[in-house]
């Protein structure tokens, strides 16, 4: 049986070489690396986040803050951050957003975790980019309208990252279709209500709150605490943890999305949905997950964690979004996972690191062969260094 197999990984130097080639190849002289050159050109937010820890496993310390603080500086007064950034070509997608220079939606707020990696990898970072993280968690926590439950709602599918997850599918009229949902897509853009910068506020046709999101603005608004020790944010982030736990299901072994999927697509079994384990207090809902992550009939694979449970009925190992190992995800689990079984992080990080090589350093890729998928190579899949290096 396939899933069986074990992947080969490579060594640290040869790790070393091809990701430190990939990121220079990728480097744009305004200050980013794309996330590939062709495929995705500008940049976009959460991948600058990652690409900042990458380039700190790299040693390069100036480039990891300057990306950063790029990745920032469009961000509004009301603290809003656009999850694209076309600082190459302005204008290229004005007809989109009706802004020139970047997005009106955002991404998750990774610059948290970035800052506090670079504290504690004991590079010097700016009070500026400091002071517009916390801005851009406020802005999510405060700027954004909530669902009753205490999360936060999102105003596009996109705002997650994670954009044709099955977590959507309600959404897409007769069942998900690629192109049919492309189209949705698009049409969702189109009635995000905006604030006085364009800035997103609410989208009337999505109101979802999703708690793979909520997770992550939790984690980081915690992680920039660590750097700030500011006690109003950690007591907002403290809310949004209280309001996640109420979202655990116990037969279903998720967390399940508030809002109106919240009976249907919102329940399927997801990793981007499991990211409550970075801020889960309860050890036995943690090992419940834990066991997930690692189990070959649901999320364990030998090339990495696979984005959707192998026992849903949409699960599909090649398919954006709806089976493959996403490197992002895979890293941030570990994350969630070290504080609690080094063993299983151990094991999570050498099927990742495994899968990521096999696949040519891919956007994302089977979790059975390492088959590389989407675009190759992908910046953010430099995490491999970043995890092949974690002490656990
Ligand atoms: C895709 C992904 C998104 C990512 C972007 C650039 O749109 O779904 O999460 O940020 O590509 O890599």
């Amino acid at each position: 049986m396939q899933r069986a197999m074990v992947l080969p990984g490579p060594d640290d130097g040869e790790m070393e070489a091809v990701v430190r080639t990939m990121l220079d190849d990728h480097w744009v002289s305004e200050g980013y690396a794309a996330p590939n050159s062709t495929v995705y050109p500008w940049q976009w937010l959460w991948d600058s986040c990652f690409h900042v820890l990458v380039w700190s496993a790299l040693g390069d310390g100036d480039r990891a803050r300057r990306e950063l603080a790029v990745a920032l500086a469009p961000q509004t007064p009301s603290g809003f951050v656009p999850h694209m950034h076309y600082v190459r070509q302005p204008g290229f997608h004005e007809d989109l957003w009706g802004r020139p220079d970047d997005s009106s939606i955002t991404q998750p707020p990774m610059y948290g975790h970035a800052v506090a990696e670079l504290v504690r990898a004991g590079e010097p970072v700016d009070d500026e980019v400091v002071e517009r993280a916390t801005a851009g968690l406020w802005f999510l926590l405060q700027g954004r309208r909530r669902d009753p439950s205490g999360l936060v709602r999102v105003c596009h599918p996109w705002e997650t990252g994670a954009d044709d997850s099955p977590r959507w599918d309600d959404h897409c009229p007769d069942g998900f279709d690629a192109d049919r949902w492309r189209s949705v897509k698009n049409r969702l853009a189109s009635t995000i209500e905006t604030g006085p910068d364009g800035e997103a506020l609410a989208n009337p046709v999505f109101e979802v709150a999703p708690v793979g999101f909520n997770a992550l603005v939790a984690f980081n608004a915690r992680e920039l605490v660590t750097v700030t020790g500011d006690d109003e944010l950690a007591a907002a982030a403290d809310q949004l943890v209280d309001a996640l736990a109420g979202r655990w299901n116990e037969d279903l072994g998720t967390w399940v999305d508030a809002g109106p999927t919240a009976d249907g697509s919102g329940r399927v079994r997801t990793l981007d949905a499991l990211l409550p384990l970075l801020v889960e207090e309860d050890a036995r809902r943690a090992d419940r997950v834990i066991d997930q992550l690692l189990d070959p009939e649901a999320h364990g694979g030998p090339a990495g964690p696979t984005g959707v449970h192998r026992g849903e009925p949409t699960f599909d190992p090649d398919a954006y979004w709806r089976g493959p190992v996403w490197p992002q995800l895979a890293y941030l689990m570990v994350r969630a996972v070290a504080p609690r079984s080094p063993e299983s992080a151990e094991a999570l990080t050498r099927t990742t690191v495994a899968g990521a090589w096999a696949s040519g350093m891919a956007e994302y890729w089977n979790p059975d062969t390492g088959a590389g998928r989407g675009a190759i190579p992908q910046s953010w899949t430099g995490l491999a260094l970043v995890l092949a290096r974690l002490s656990l």
